[in-house]
């Protein structure tokens, strides 16, 4: 088959399943996957793809048409300039959480000690490392397979064995004391009820990222618990909101100093920080 007969065919039969970016996806997916780029494509749009490239693009079309994630088809997604390998089992770092590294870069003091509580990708941790060397970050995640993510992408992007220490762990679990500067997290937080009414491609993101159960609250309950032990006497704790709980989240932390809200482009509240000490 032709490459441009592939590209109008599969477009129109992405294009029927919603996806709108059809010719574009294509396009990530023929250069990630068979080593053709666009500038490829376009000069050469009568070449012919071989039999074993059909039967290994075929299959990951049909899925893309089921709504199967596109980073996790090519196995990478960018964030902050960065690119970090996902797949199932790690949730795809989203544009709205880097506004919580935007912060870090700018406010953490040097050399501080951060906590990341639910490092996943470990998008954030890594991405304020990269621009910020000098700081001194733990990254812990209740998910062995999230965990393992963590370490891969912060030493691949990093150039550096284990460039944060790491614990499998529930919140504050199993973390020494320590008074850390910051402690950030961009917790799961859809409520049950989220849940139902979720999008098709989110189903496939692991739950245990997605949401804690009930009224999506409790992780942001157990951060809370931050202060003494986790947190120094002037700390901040800066947490990533659903578009529907910053009152409830405020309510959590009201014996914090609330500090800033970061909104994003849209004007939506999407970051919260708050300072330990007492109002
Ligand atoms: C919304 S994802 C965020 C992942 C990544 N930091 C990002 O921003 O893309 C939440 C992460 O928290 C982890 N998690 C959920 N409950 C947790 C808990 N009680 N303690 C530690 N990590 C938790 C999940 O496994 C998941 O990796």
């Amino acid at each position: 088959m032709k490459i441009k007969s592939f590209i109008a065919e599969n477009e129109e039969f992405m294009k029927k399943s919603g996806i709108t970016n059809a010719r574009n996806e294509l396009f990530w997916i023929l250069e990630e996957k068979i080593s053709l780029s666009k500038k490829d494509i376009l000069l050469f749009p009568e070449k012919q793809l071989s039999q074993e490239e059909l039967a290994l693009l075929i299959p990951l079309i049909q899925k893309r048409c089921q709504r199967y994630p596109l980073q996790y088809i090519l196995g990478k997604s960018d964030f902050m300039g960065l690119v970090f390998e996902v797949g199932e089992g790690v949730l795809i770092p989203r544009p709205e959480t880097e506004l919580i590294v935007g912060y870090g870069i700018k406010n953490f003091p040097k050399n501080a000690f951060i906590l990341e509580i639910g490092s996943g990708s470990g998008c954030i941790s890594t991405a304020l490392k990269y621009f910020r060397p000098d700081l001194n970050i733990v990254a812990v995640d209740i998910s062995e397979k999230a965990l393992e993510y963590t370490l891969k992408n912060s030493e691949t992007i990093l150039k550096q064995k284990t460039p944060f220490q790491f614990y499998l762990s529930d919140c504050f679990e199993n973390i020494p004391p320590f008074p850390f500067d910051a402690v950030i997290s961009n917790p799961p937080y859809l409520s049950l009820n989220d849940m139902q009414m979720i999008d098709r491609e989110l189903l496939y993101e692991p739950p245990i990222a997605l949401s804690p159960g009930e009224e999506g609250l409790s992780v942001y309950q157990k951060i809370a618990k931050a202060r003494p032990d986790y947190l120094k006497a002037s700390g901040q704790i800066v947490l990533e909101i659903g578009y529907n709980i910053e009152e409830n989240v405020k309510k959590i932390f009201s014996d914090y100093r609330l500090v800033e809200t970061i909104r994003d482009f849209q004007n939506i509240a999407r970051t919260l920080v708050f300072e330990a000490s007492c109002r």
